[in-house]
């Protein structure tokens, strides 16, 4: 009896130690943000979703926020009258801030102003012949063009009152610092003096891939020129401007994202049905609704949904931080008991994961019993980054990555291999 017992003692402890130490191929990976795809073809990168079957990414729907995008600047203008034409030639003529053209969001975001606007001409480095969707759409930034001369976009046709107008693309360009780093604010709030100096009061509006992007515009020149200029992101100081003339902004629904990242992780660490506190409520009465995300079983990817931000509905957007009632219950530490995952975001100073995406997932981590560390990147180095994880890949118990460049995952996954 006692040898029974001991042996069954010692098959306790050696299960105990072999799951304490889980290899790390087999921790749960959540990618967020930057979905593992081709920078150049937006194709998607299977092999790193399917890294091991505790592997999902969570992100946005690209195109239906893109598509709202520019349904909401065509919206807008249209309920104008002919003061937005600044100088009366006849041309509603906009400059776009590119954020990174191997990023799938940006290059959506490019896509649906375009098609919105009617200055899309078909993708020919895709072999596109017509635009059915924005997909089909040439996203390339064009530089200067205030002759409307450019072949990566067209003269579109706008009506305004009883007017038709113009549309020009008068200048375009990926907003990258001289370092690398993309989506740079820096960069859009000087590239406007210098689009300012040459294009003058040709410039009617400003349309920019994200919200950091379009307030540096809007504070450097915009606002005082009271020129409509819209963003992405929802971020509380973009939402705020909105009173001071910015046009809108497109909420990501960073809430529903960051609770995703986090669930995802705490779902696959307990071993629980992916959907426990998602599709189905857990046990602490925490679910998301479902005009909120969808979820693709095929490619394991969680998407959420995009809403417009804009004059009439901003005041129940002002704190982009804030948490979402719907789940923000803790759980209790018998259901899930404390576990410790590592977290990155690929840029200190990105100012949407910086100052609405990392709040929302502090909000999150806690009530998931979730022990977050936290690290950031320069937003241009992968190594810097890729260093911290193989500092913390054996003592964590999954992880959550935002990768430098969308093609880069094995990067990451060849750490934890
Ligand atoms: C956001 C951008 C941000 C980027 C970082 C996008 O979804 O809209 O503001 O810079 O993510 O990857
Ligand atoms: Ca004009």
């Amino acid at each position: 009896m006692k040898k029974i017992l001991s042996l069954v003692l010692a098959a306790i402890m050696v299960l105990g130690v072999a799951s304490a130490l889980a290899a790390n191929n087999e921790k749960p990976v959540i990618w967020f943000n930057r979905q593992p795809s081709n920078s150049q073809t937006g194709e998607l990168d299977m092999e790193a979703l399917n890294f091991n079957d505790k592997t999902y990414y969570v992100g946005f729907d690209a195109k239906q926020g893109a598509e709202l995008q520019g349904e909401m600047i065509v919206n807008y203008l249209q309920a104008k009258g002919a003061e937005l034409d600044r100088n009366g030639d006849g041309i509603i003529g906009y400059v776009l801030c590119i954020g990174d053209v191997g990023h799938n969001d940006s290059i959506a975001r490019t896509r649906g102003a375009r098609k919105a606007l009617g200055t899309a001409v078909p993708d020919a480095t895709q072999g596109k012949t017509e635009i059915v969707t924005i997909d089909d759409v040439d996203s390339q930034p064009i530089g200067m063009n205030a002759d409307g001369s450019a072949t990566d976009v067209k003269d579109g046709a706008i009506t305004i009152g009883d007017k038709e107008y113009i549309v020009r693309e008068l200048a375009s360009q990926e907003m990258k610092n001289s370092s690398g780093a993309t989506w740079d604010a820096a960069t859009a709030g000087n590239t406007i003096g210098i689009w300012v100096a040459d294009l003058g009061d040709q410039i009617d509006v400003v349309v920019s891939n994200n919200d950091g992007m379009g307030m540096a515009v809007f504070n450097a020149w915009s606002k005082e020129a009271g020129v409509p200029t819209f963003g992405y992101d929802a971020n509380s100081d973009a939402v705020a401007a909105i009173a001071e003339g910015f046009g809108g902004t497109i909420s990501q629904n960073a809430d529903v994202q960051a609770y995703l990242t986090l669930r995802t992780l705490r779902n696959a660490l307990d071993g629980v049905d992916i959907m426990t506190g998602i599709a189905t409520p857990d046990a602490a009465g925490n679910a998301l609704n479902d005009s909120l995300y969808y979820y693709d079983e095929a490619t394991r990817c969680f998407y959420a949904l995009n809403g417009a931000v804009t004059a009439e509905n901003y005041q129940n957007f002002l704190d982009a931080t804030a948490p979402n009632a719907l789940f923000n219950f803790q759980l209790s530490e018998e259901d899930a008991p404390v576990k410790n995952v590592w977290l990155d975001i690929f840029n200190s100073t990105d100012n949407f994961l910086n100052s609405t995406y990392a709040p929302q997932l502090k909000n999150y981590d806690k009530i998931l019993n979730l022990n977050v560390e936290y690290v950031s990147g320069d937003g241009q180095n992968e190594s810097a980054i890729v260093n911290k994880l193989e500092a913390s890949a054996d003592d964590a118990e999954g992880y959550a990555i935002n990768m430098v460049k969308t093609d880069n995952a094995a990067a990451y996954t060849s750490i934890l291999q």
